[in-house]
């Protein structure tokens, strides 16, 4: 499958407001809220750290590396695929493509990604791409009347190097 990073433009914006209105999506990601969705997404296209997943040449989703580059080099991974092209393969090559780039261009120097245990897609795809569980702390929030862990993967770019290539296009 033909999928490729971008920097986000200007005319995604209103991919990304549906995005941000996605239940399905808030609901792992947080949802910036009516009032804050316009400068969330400024935030966003003003960013060399976020881009768009594309598919085929069509915007499929969000991927971003996040931390203060200014002042840090261990960065936080975020990932969505939307509802429609999940579970295709796409997320796992997009992830893989945001760590080749914040290890080789943009000079991170830890990647690490919080998830929740009851996002198992999340939790097949960071270990599918090869991120390490760093951390679990167990019951650490109540959702839906259970409790459930928080999980931190995280990987160092020595360990990258190491992994098996998993497929990037
Ligand atoms: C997490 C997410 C990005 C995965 O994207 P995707 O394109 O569907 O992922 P892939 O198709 O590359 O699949 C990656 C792995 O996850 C597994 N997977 C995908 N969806 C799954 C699901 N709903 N339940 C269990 N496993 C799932 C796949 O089987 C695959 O594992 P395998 O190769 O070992 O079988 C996508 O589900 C999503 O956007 N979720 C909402 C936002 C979110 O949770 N982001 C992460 C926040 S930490």
């Amino acid at each position: 499958m033909d999928v490729t990073l971008r920097r986000v433009r200007p005319r995604d914006r209103d991919t990304f407001m549906a995005w941000f209105r996605d239940p399905s999506l808030t609901r792992w990601h947080g949802d910036p809220g009516p009032s804050e969705c316009d400068a969330e997404f400024q935030r966003i296209v003003g960013s060399r750290y976020n881009f768009v997943v594309e598919a085929g040449g069509a915007p499929v989703g969000h991927v971003a590396v996040e931390c203060d580059w200014d002042n840090a080099t261990s960065a936080e991974l975020g990932i969505l695929v939307e509802p429609g092209n999940q579970c295709r393969g796409i997320g796992q090559i997009a992830l893989a493509q945001a760590i080749d780039f914040a290890f080789e261009e943009a000079g991170a120097t830890r990647l690490w990604a919080g998830v929740v245990s009851s996002n198992a897609a999340a939790l097949r795809l960071c270990k599918r791409v090869g991120l390490a569980e760093e951390k679990r702390v167990p019951a650490a929030e109540r959702e839906d009347g259970h409790w459930i862990d928080h999980v931190c993967f995280s990987v160092l770019p020595e360990e990258w190097r190491q992994i098996e290539p998993v497929r990037k296009t």
